[in-house]
């Protein structure tokens, strides 16, 4: 029997809300998360704990059939992977911050700077449009550290609450986009994970309805 692969952070903010809207549409997972998968005992459906960063090369190459995951990675990698829904959890944004004493007042005041980042191919992206000219470093973690260990002038990352900008001394200067989790397909999908992917996007989006 062929079950709908579907992947979940691993690990990291989005991996309890996901499996949490997985249980509220009625579907029971069998083991916790030290294994890499589990299946549901009662839908046609495994899911495969993943890290973030690598989720949309899976469902561009078919490994998986759908995935939840954060637009912030899906606009990051850019797969060309289309959104089904939007599921209204782990909403941030991505943003340029600076030193709280940085002087600031346009785009233009990142020229010459360089700026830490998970997100580089987003950067340079913004970079680009707004003809700016700076360095980006990559950091793959704790990025609000650069600016104060003197590895970077200005940092963009995912601003949720604000309170690590705040603990760290920096201000968001700029928005680069707004993001939630999505539930997103495989291209490759079949025609009967394409059903069950159907059935799931219909629970989810009942489940998403009673909640506004
Ligand atoms: C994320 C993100 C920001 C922080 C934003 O980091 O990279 O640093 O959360 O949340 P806040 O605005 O509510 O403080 P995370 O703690 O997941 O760790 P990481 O950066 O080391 O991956
Ligand atoms: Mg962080």
């Amino acid at each position: 029997m062929s079950n709908l692969k579907i992947a979940v952070q691993k690990s990291g903010r989005l991996h309890n809300d996901s499996m949490n809207i997985l249980k509220e549409v009625g579907i029971s997972i069998d083991n916790g998360r030290d294994q890499l998968k589990a299946a549901a005992n009662n839908f046609p459906l495994e899911v495969f704990y993943l890290r973030n960063g690598d989720i949309p090369q899976y469902l561009a190459d078919g490994v998986v059939d759908a995935a939840i995951i954060g637009e912030n990675v899906l606009i990051e990698k850019n797969q060309n992977l289309s959104v089904l829904e939007k599921l209204g959890f782990s909403g941030c944004r991505l943003s340029v911050a600076l030193p709280k004493t940085a002087a600031y007042s346009g785009i233009q005041d990142l020229n010459g700077l360089r700026i830490a980042t998970s997100y580089p191919n987003t950067v340079n992206a913004f970079l680009r449009k707004h003809q700016v000219n700076a360095q980006v470093h990559i950091i793959n973690g704790s990025v609000e550290i650069a600016p104060n260990i003197g590895l970077a002038e200005a940092i963009v990352d995912i601003v949720s609450s604000g309170s690590t900008l705040f603990k760290n001394n920096l201000k968001e200067v700029a928005v680069l986009f707004k993001s939630e989790a999505v539930l997103v397909k495989s291209p490759k999908i079949s025609t009967v994970q394409q059903e069950i992917l159907d059935t799931l996007q219909f629970r989810l989006q009942s489940v998403l309805k009673a909640r506004n």
